[in-house]
């Protein structure tokens, strides 16, 4: 993929365990012109993630770094830092990478680290969050593009995304609806990450440079609240 360069643009590497498709949704805005951002690298800690060959086909760099060649998670997260420092990237993005960092890693890219969880956080931390909300008869559903922090699917949310429970939704069905979702919130929180719209010291999530007091709302496919 030809480098492009832009004003606003901002460096990404990825990190994933599966199918991708968020990847491909970042990949996609790139393309399109709606995000102004290049990606680095995609790492994955599964050699067969589909994700993978989509990184191949946007000619974008790619590492396997296999959790299981490493005695420890500090130690897996070492072989990580070891790829991504090089690349001095301005965004660590998790999308679908299904392996619990280790404090040294959180701390190592305190304030660049971002996350997609499928629940409206702080609902359904970890994982089957689907099956949860069905269990709940929750009527709304949905995801969280969140900042990370120490605590487990925890720290400052961006965007939230919400999609409506039908009473006939499988786990299935919501898993699919949510990544719908998904792929619209995640490329616009890197997006207003790029235009500097939004910053985090570590604590705070500041949005046009005023404290984002709740998450950014998406709903009906457009941002509802703001403050
Ligand atoms: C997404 O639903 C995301 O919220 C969760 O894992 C899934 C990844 O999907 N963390 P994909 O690999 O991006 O298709």
């Amino acid at each position: 993929m030809a480098t492009k360069v832009f004003p606003n643009n901002v460096s990404l590497v990825v990190l994933i365990s599966g199918d991708g498709s968020n990847l491909q949704a970042i990949i996609d805005a790139i393309n399109n012109d709606q995000l102004e951002a290049e990606v680095k690298a995609v790492i994955s800690n599964r050699s067969t993630a589909h994700g993978l060959k989509r990184a191949v086909k946007a000619n974008i760099p790619t590492h396997v770094i296999d959790h299981k060649d490493y005695p420890t998670r500090e130690a897996f997260d070492q072989a990580m830092i070891q790829i991504i420092d090089p690349l001095q990237p301005d965004l660590i993005i998790l999308a679908g990478f299904m392996r619990i960092l280790s404090e040294h890693f959180i701390n190592h890219y305190q304030h660049r680290l971002i996350n997609v969880h499928p629940s409206l956080l702080p609902k359904y931390k970890g994982l089957n969050t689907h099956q949860q909300a069905i269990d709940n008869k929750d009527s709304i559903h949905g995801s969280s593009v969140h900042f990370v922090s120490h605590e487990l699917d925890s720290g400052p949310v961006v965007i939230q995304a919400e999609i409506a429970v039908l009473k006939t939704d499988s786990a299935k069905d919501l898993a699919a609806k949510v990544l719908n979702v998904e792929h619209k919130i995640y490329p616009l929180a890197i997006k207003m990450f790029a235009q500097k719209r939004i910053s985090f010291d570590g604590k705070q999530i500041q949005l046009d440079n005023k404290p984002l007091k709740k998450p950014l709302r998406w709903k009906n496919d457009k941002l509802t609240e703001i403050n």
